[in-house]
């Protein structure tokens, strides 16, 4: 079965600690990435090593030994894979990761595009990572995309897309200092062709075939989505999101594995237990000010990739029921827990309120600037150890002693209206526990 780790807010709901938990079962062979590139950040904090693994584009399952595919749907900048391949392999770990021929590549002119719509699109930015995702999948759709085997094995189309955009970039290249002439977009690409050569051809391999063939084996893969809902390309937030699909459904487009019945494994959707964004674009809940700025020092809220100061704010059950919906989730896997203990109030979103109009579910695609909420209120509880939280997780949600951090989970069982099927307390893949 396809297993799925849905991101279910603005990306960052950790994932990748997730992932990796699920990895060590025995029951799951492999991972897999399907859409996103190296935008992602997924971090794993194993508690006998001292530095984390901030993984961007290997699927986080290789920590615990898995394979790990990178489906077509992903949009790859092979440098930084033979990068993340190399740490992987310094720190011990031998990655068999399996890369597949018909992913989108990442090339020198998209980074240099990504830079220039960040600021061409001024209020309409969603403020990107930078790393070329947006004019990579939109080359694909506007079918002058390079795929990893037209690099190595299609001269003429390269050379064909790199005139395209010597002539996209001219204008646009003097006005923000950036080189783009064909002369340095080949030196570039031969170079990236030279990096790659180190692993090219042994791991190019078709995913949607491989990872058929473990399903109808009766094997599990467990899918690792990127982002998180309210950055879907389809998301009602666009043009503030990523490029690519970000929910269930992408996972299987984005490895090209079909919807047999036999195939589809439970969907858990990860939640923080209270949420952030990193980059511009609506945010209902955020906090701003004094508490804002506690949530995100205790939270370590800096993005993985790019180290900026994510937002912060309250849970949201709108766009959890969104995840939802768009998913089919499960039930959730609630994270980060801890960095709301010792708070005195608590709230969780429940409705939005625009322009005198309540929306409970559908979340309108504008005015988002004068959107109220409807809230719960609740109480705080007093911090716990990692030894203290797991006491309090042991039997269920039902059954926490503390009334005040049950009453909480409750409330976030009830407003999503999905049951919390994992929660973790801490950065270590140790302060865990799962109902299922
Ligand atoms: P892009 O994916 O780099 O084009 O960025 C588009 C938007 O998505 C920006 O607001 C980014 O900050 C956000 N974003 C992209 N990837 C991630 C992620 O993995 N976690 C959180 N935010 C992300
Ligand atoms: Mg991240």
């Amino acid at each position: 079965m396809l297993t799925g780790v849905v991101g279910t807010q603005f990306g960052d709901e950790g994932k990748g600690a997730v992932v990796h938990r699920l990895s060590l079962s025995e029951d799951i062979v492999a991972g897999a990435r399907a859409q996103g590139g190296n935008n992602a950040g997924h971090t794993i904090v194993l508690p006998d090593e001292d530095e984390p693994y901030k993984l961007h584009l290997v699927p986080s399952s290789v920590i615990a030994g898995k394979k790990g595919f990178i489906g077509r749907g992903c949009v790859v900048d092979l440098e930084v894979l033979v990068q993340e391949i190399a740490m992987l392999r310094e720190r011990g770990h031998n990655p068999d990761v399996v890369l597949d021929p018909c992913a989108h590549v990442i090339l020198p002119w998209h980074k240099a595009l990504d830079t220039i719509n960040n600021k061409k699109q001024g209020n309409f930015s969603a403020g990107s990572t930078g790393r070329g995702i947006g004019p990579a999948y939109g080359a694909k759709h506007e079918r002058w995309g390079v795929r990893v085997d037209d690099l190595f094995e299609n001269k003429e189309r390269v050379q064909q897309v790199l005139d395209v955009y010597v002539e996209r970039l001219e204008k646009d290249a003097a006005l923000f200092n950036i080189p783009a002439d064909t002369k340095t977009f080949r030196k570039n690409v031969e170079k990236i062709k030279t990096s790659f050569s180190s692993l090219y051809p042994c791991i190019v391999s078709d995913v949607s075939v491989q990872v058929e063939k473990l399903l109808q084996r009766g094997e599990g893969v467990l899918g690792e989505c990127a982002q998180g809902e309210m950055l879907d390309v389809n998301n009602p937030y666009y043009p503030y999101g990523t490029s690519s699909e970000t929910n269930a459904p992408g996972l299987f487009v984005g490895l090209g594995v079909g919807l047999k019945r036999d195939y589809i494994g439970p969907m858990y959707g990860v939640a923080k237990a209270y949420t952030s964004r990193v980059g511009d674009g609506p945010f209902p809940t955020e906090i701003k000010g004094k508490l804002g700025n506690a949530i995100r020092k205790k939270g370590n809220e800096y993005g993985t990739t790019t180290g900026r100061p994510r937002r912060v704010g309250w849970f949201d059950a709108v766009i959890v029921r969104a995840a939802s919906r768009a998913s089919g989730l499960e039930g959730l896997v609630l994270t980060k827990i801890d960095v709301l203990g010792g708070m005195d109030m608590l709230e969780i979103a429940t409705e939005y309120r625009i322009a005198e109009k309540y929306f409970q579910d559908q979340i309108p695609p504008h005015d988002y600037a004068s959107c109220a909420l409807v809230t719960e209120h609740l109480f705080g509880w007093t911090p716990y150890t990692k030894e203290g939280y797991q006491r309090q997780f042991a039997n269920g949600v039902s059954h926490i002693e503390d009334t005040n951090l049950r009453k909480y989970l409750e409330a976030i069982e009830r407003t999503t209206e999905l049951p919390i099927l994992m929660i973790s307390f801490g950065a270590e893949s140790d302060a865990f526990i799962s109902y299922v």
